[in-house]
């Protein structure tokens, strides 16, 4: 029997991503189209513990749409992850008289769900927020096409100085352990090199070598390369001395970092969340979400087990991946890319 819900709780954790406000206005509208409540935890799973919330009603989520951030907070919950800290959560969570709790973030946060769920008598559900699209089980993830959006912004201002002083740019785009947005960014921004983690570890002499033939081809000119952190250890602007040492060419860094977390949502995000926030509660309401993650797949909103959504299974785009080593091969060898 689906236990009927009066009371969701509902919270965003993590690094925030553009289009959680949306997110969070979808859940607040579609569960007050079927008179439930909806309690708003700040500052992540902190909220729960430091009980510290408040009821979300139609008013709080008026033009917030287009709002970047969360309106209720976010972090990332120490004591959830401390020996008693998922029971407390889930007690406090009976203690509010939340009936199902809704939760706004990344694989770390759905890990914080899953330990909640042994203590917790109602459902819990996610949706996919941030920018790293590192979450199997929906093609995209709420804010990545923003941060993507961004980081091209950026790149194309740094083009221009880059074409005018001759110099290589080192661009650092986000993404944690994985290449989504650098591959993305790259791609999209015309980057005469990608380096991520779906290309292995930076060869610093063939990087070398690359610069030298692109610019016997084409003459001296920009040379851009976008960088996934993590993917150099010291950092990338470490890497760009480095460059300049072996190319004697001036080399810079310039690292975007939380620039890409921050500003107004794309539409497509907008669109993203709006679907996921209304998809994940009218299943809630059904009782099919429990433990499940509300993603997109193929442009349908799809129920996905949250156990399996940090299995790093999702491939970035291969064909895109190829393109792009067929693109380098070719220039190299000395053919000019279409
Ligand atoms: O997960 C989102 C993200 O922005 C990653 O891309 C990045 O590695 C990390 O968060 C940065 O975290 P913090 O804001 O804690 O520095």
């Amino acid at each position: 029997m689906v236990q009927s819900i009066r009371r969701i709780g509902l919270l965003t954790s993590g690094g925030d991503a553009p289009g959680m406000n949306a997110a969070i206005r979808a859940v607040v509208l579609t569960a007050a189209a079927s008179g439930i409540e909806v309690i708003g935890y700040r500052h992540g799973f902190n909220g729960i513990f430091s009980q510290d919330f408040k009821p979300l009603q139609r008013t709080e989520v008026l033009h917030v749409i287009q709002y970047g951030g969360t309106l209720l907070k976010s972090a990332r919950c120490q004591t959830l992850q401390q020996p008693g800290g998922p029971e407390q959560a889930a007690a406090i969570l009976h203690q509010h008289s939340i009936d199902a709790l809704v939760v706004i973030g990344g694989d770390g946060s759905f890990r914080g769900c899953q330990a909640i769920a042994p203590f917790y008598q109602g459902q819990i559900v996610g949706i996919p927020g941030t920018i790293d699209n590192d979450v199997d089980g929906t093609d995209f993830t709420i804010g990545f096409a923003t941060a993507l959006d961004t980081a091209l912004d950026a790149i194309d201002k740094v083009r221009d100085t880059a074409d005018a002083f001759e110099r290589i740019f080192l661009i650092e785009v986000m993404g944690r352990h994985t290449g989504y947005l650098a591959l993305a960014a790259g791609i999209a921004s015309g980057a005469e090199q990608i380096i991520c983690p779906e290309y292995g570890e930076v060869d610093l002499p063939d990087l070398q070598q690359d610069i030298r033939q692109v610019q016997q081809q084409f003459g001296r000119g920009s040379y851009i390369i976008v960088i996934a952190e993590t993917m150099y250890p010291a950092g990338a602007t470490v890497l760009a001395s480095e460059l300049t040492k072996a190319t004697g060419i001036e080399c810079r860094a310039c690292i975007l970092g939380h620039l890409q977390r921050g500003g107004s949502p794309v539409g497509s995000d907008r669109i993203l969340a709006t679907k996921l926030g209304a998809y994940a509660v009218e299943q809630l309401l059904l009782g099919n979400a429990h433990l499940m993650m509300a993603g997109e797949q193929a442009g349908q909103p799809v129920l996905f087990p949250l156990s399996l959504t940090g299995n790093k299974k999702k491939q970035a785009d291969s064909y895109l991946l190829n393109w792009q080593q067929r693109m380098l091969q070719d220039s190299a060898a000395g053919d000019e890319p279409g």
